[in-house]
């Protein structure tokens, strides 16, 4: 029993309603997931106490020999997961991994080449909301029109026009592979590094069922919470020629101490993703996105890409008379939770959008299977030709509760 309820009931509070709605939804938010307990106790342990900035071995504070015990395991287990060559496990988040591998080899006004943030990519890519489109000069690349596929022609022309130093491959909104060897060819001809930041995918990338950027990019970053199914944080794979900069650019150059709690989430989390029941979770994931997909094709609605080949996909709502912002509060009134999204070419402001993005990484978790998928996608599809009709919307809210009190939520009932 803890001593929260009694000592500060209205944190204690807000903690256990977040738990019930998250018991009561389907959360189907590409970027979010369930972490084990294990991850949660080794989250909520002693380390969240400890000072360890420098590396292992080589530490500006004393009594570091537990620390270094686990990030030495953590850095280890991430390599085997990934077949890579050096890890730094200390980035706090995947935009302060991002920001660490800018400040190794950018200064300001250099030319970084991204993904635009409309056609998939990331804030980090560019935007001029975040300090990288600000200070740096970002060119972005899209997808094509017809496909709504990476224009990796686009991709090489402007990279032999602008001559970026640094070609960023990945994606929060892109369903599909990305050819990182196509994306390293490209760099090559124009002497840029790749940087594949595969927040995403990474996941589905160590159980081997997503391209494997590894051969191919000189430096990877990650976050670790979203497909991977860890703590909050993130993790750049380097080669040997990247390591050491990436290293000092990581501490002391974008971060101070280094959160070792999270540090030991992240060694359990790596842990897990080396058994063999991840590879069957993630080949789930996969199988529900595409249940999912397929269900909503079947109900009339368009699948942008006309598909998916990951944990994600985006639905062009537009097609049922409907916005991505109206979709997702009428399915957030039934217990159904996604991500209003813009489409490549949306007519529709950002704010509004054309789509939803929906990922299947959570309900895996839980064990939905692709039955359950299908039944949640049918489920979507009654909300969103029904956005006013009450009572079809009570009648979805209650067989949504049904459906989730079948499913242990992990990490709060296990
Ligand atoms: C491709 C990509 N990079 C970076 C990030 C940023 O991660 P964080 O929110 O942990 O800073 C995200 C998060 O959605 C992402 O999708």
């Amino acid at each position: 029993m803890g001593v929260l309820s009694a000592l500060d009931p209205e944190v204690d509070a807000a903690i256990l309603a977040e738990e019930k709605r998250q018991k009561d939804s389907v959360i189907l938010i590409a970027s979010e997931n369930y972490t084990s307990q294990a991850v949660k106790e080794a989250q909520g342990s002693s380390f969240t106490e400890k000072y360890a900035e420098g590396y292992p071995g080589r530490r500006y504070y004393s009594g570091c020999e537990y620390a270094d015990v686990i990030e030495i395991l953590a850095q280890n287990r991430l390599k085997e997961l990934f077949g890579a060559t050096h890890a730094n496990v200390q980035p706090h988040s995947g935009v302060q991994a991002n920001t660490a591998v800018f400040f190794a080899y950018l200064k300001p006004g250099d030319t970084v080449l991204g993904m635009r943030l409309d056609h998939g990519g990331h804030l980090s890519h560019g935007s001029p909301v975040s300090f990288t489109g600000q200070y740096y000069n970002f060119v972005s690349y899209g997808v094509r029109e017809d496909t709504e596929l990476i224009d990796y022609d686009q991709v090489e022309d402007l990279a032999k026009q602008h001559h970026p130093k640094i070609i960023i491959a990945g994606a929060s909104a892109y369903p599909r592979q990305i050819d990182f060897n196509k994306f390293r060819e490209i760099a090559d001809k124009v002497g840029a590094i790749l940087l594949a930041d595969v927040a995403h995918y990474s996941g589905l990338i160590a159980a081997g069922i997503y391209t494997d950027p590894v051969p191919h990019a000189q430096i990877i970053t990650s976050t670790t919470q979203k497909t991977l199914r860890g703590p909050r944080g993130a993790f750049i794979l380097t080669d040997e020629e990247h390591s050491a900069a990436i290293d000092k650019s990581v501490f002391p150059g974008a971060q101070g101490g280094p959160m070792m709690h999270t540090i030991a989430a992240k060694a359990v989390c790596f842990n897990e993703a080396l058994q063999p029941s991840f590879k069957e979770y993630q080949q789930s994931v996969l199988q529900n996105s595409r249940a999912i997909a397929d269900e909503l094709q079947k109900i009339g609605m368009r699948i942008v890409s006309n598909g998916t080949d990951s944990h994600l996909l985006l639905v062009d709502v537009t097609t049922l008379g409907t916005t991505g912002r109206d979709s997702t509060k009428a399915l957030e009134s039934v217990g159904i939770s996604v991500n209003a999204n813009t489409i490549p070419f949306d007519k529709l402001p950002p704010m509004i959008g054309s789509g939803i993005r929906i990922g299947t990484p959570a309900i895996t978790s839980r064990g939905f299977k692709e039955e359950d998928s299908r039944n949640i996608a049918r489920m979507i599809g009654k909300v969103l030709q029904n956005l006013d009709n009450e009572e079809v919307l009570n009648s979805v809210r209650s067989d949504v509760m049904d459906l989730t009190r079948t499913f242990p939520v992990p990490g709060i009932d296990s």
